[in-house]
């Protein structure tokens, strides 16, 4: 079967459609917390890690193998680097589509010491004859090598060092049932409120020395649609605006500047989300419309739509999924201005779209 990419980078939407996977990632890096106090935000998570990482010291053990889900830009790569440090083990990170032969997993498994932890990104990329190399890897730290060729091929079992594998996926959905089932720990990566973005906002303006009043942090933190790669990403622009229209300090009125310039209104949606929004008003009257027929009305791709877009707009009440597509809620209608017309206390029929646009 044919493997879905998704291209799509979500980091960088905002500000560019370019796509420069390393750019600031020394910033990025120096801004990771490297410890679980240090990490804002999870809170179940947090509380639930520190019982495992624990327990698994104690028995002198490695970690059970962890899966963490959900929408991009939450710090599941983050998250990773701080369970090695807690576990005391070095960590090897790798993703889906980086590991294209079966050999080359084999080659990063045996080269593993006891205990240290495989990161593997987009873990719903890999694929199938690699992913069949991971199942006796997780289950028994063993790997199977086929010797031979033909009806003379025998295959032999080789033991592999003690390791945890973390893997991380915005599409848990994607992962095949035998892989899933092999983790013994699963994470739920959950947006993040306004006040812990906040809170990051401040952390990271501290280590890049940036001046920040707490209304600025607030500003910036509510416009990042609960994310810490997009809060942390507008705080250096909007420090950019701070510095040459400013005077160097950000303050919720240089921030509003800075987002303004940047199309981002007071909820942090932009251009994208808005003609997503007012597609399924102006042309579906609201909803539903199924998710292929919406990504061809706004020329995006489905898998973006759902990766990228709507978790947030769903958090905020703007969109609801229902079995026969999606629609705009009362609350989209409002924020983008447009009447919403009841009758008889249901949104108005389909087809029957009461809106004017120009
Ligand atoms: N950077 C990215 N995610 C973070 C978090 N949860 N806490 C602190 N800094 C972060």
């Amino acid at each position: 079967m044919m493997e879905e990419v998704n291209e799509f980078d979500f980091e960088n939407r905002i500000l560019s459609n370019e796509y420069d996977a390393n750019q600031d990632s020394e910033v990025e890096n120096n801004l990771r917390p490297k410890v679980l106090d240090d990490y804002i935000g999870q809170e179940q998570i947090k509380a639930n890690l520190r019982v495992y990482i624990e327990s698994a010291k104690l028995r002198s053990e490695a970690l059970d193998h962890v899966l963490l889900y959900g929408p991009p830009g939450l710090g599941k790569t983050t998250l990773s680097g701080i369970i090695a440090n807690e576990m005391g083990v070095n960590i090897r990170t790798t993703s889906g589509p980086a590991i294209e032969k079966p050999g080359d997993l084999a080659s990063i498994l045996t080269n593993l010491q006891d205990g240290d932890v495989l990161f593997i990104d987009e873990i719903h990329r890999l694929t199938r004859a690699v992913e069949e190399i991971l199942y006796p890897a997780m289950e028994d730290y063993a790997i199977d090598i086929i010797i031979g060729k033909g009806p003379s091929a025998r295959s032999i079992r080789l033991p592999i060092p003690k390791f945890t594998l973390i893997g991380a996926t915005t599409r848990a959905g994607q992962l095949t049932t035998p892989l899933r089932d092999r983790f013994g720990v699963l994470f739920r990566l959950e947006l993040y409120t306004t006040d812990e973005l906040a809170t990051i906002v401040k952390r990271s303006a501290s280590i890049l020395e940036i001046d920040i009043t707490d209304d600025g942090a607030k500003a910036i933190a509510s416009r990042s649609r609960g994310t810490p790669r997009i809060a942390n990403r507008l705080l250096k622009r909007v420090r950019d605006f701070a510095i040459i229209k400013g005077d160097g300090v950000i303050t919720p009125d240089i921030a509003k500047y800075a987002l303004e310039s940047l199309e981002i209104d007071e909820l942090g949606l932009d251009n994208i989300d808005r003609r997503m929004l007012e597609a399924i008003i102006k042309y579906y009257s609201g909803g539903p419309v199924g998710l292929e027929t919406l990504a061809a009305t706004i020329g995006e791709e489905a898998i973006t739509i759902e990766d990228v877009y709507e978790p947030y707009l769903m958090q905020i009440g703007f969109l609801a999924r229902t079995p026969r597509g999606r629609c705009a809620t009362r609350l989209a209608y409002e924020h983008l201005g447009i009447p919403f017309f009841t009758n008889g206390g249901s949104k108005q029929a389909p087809g029957q779209s009461s809106m004017q646009f120009d």
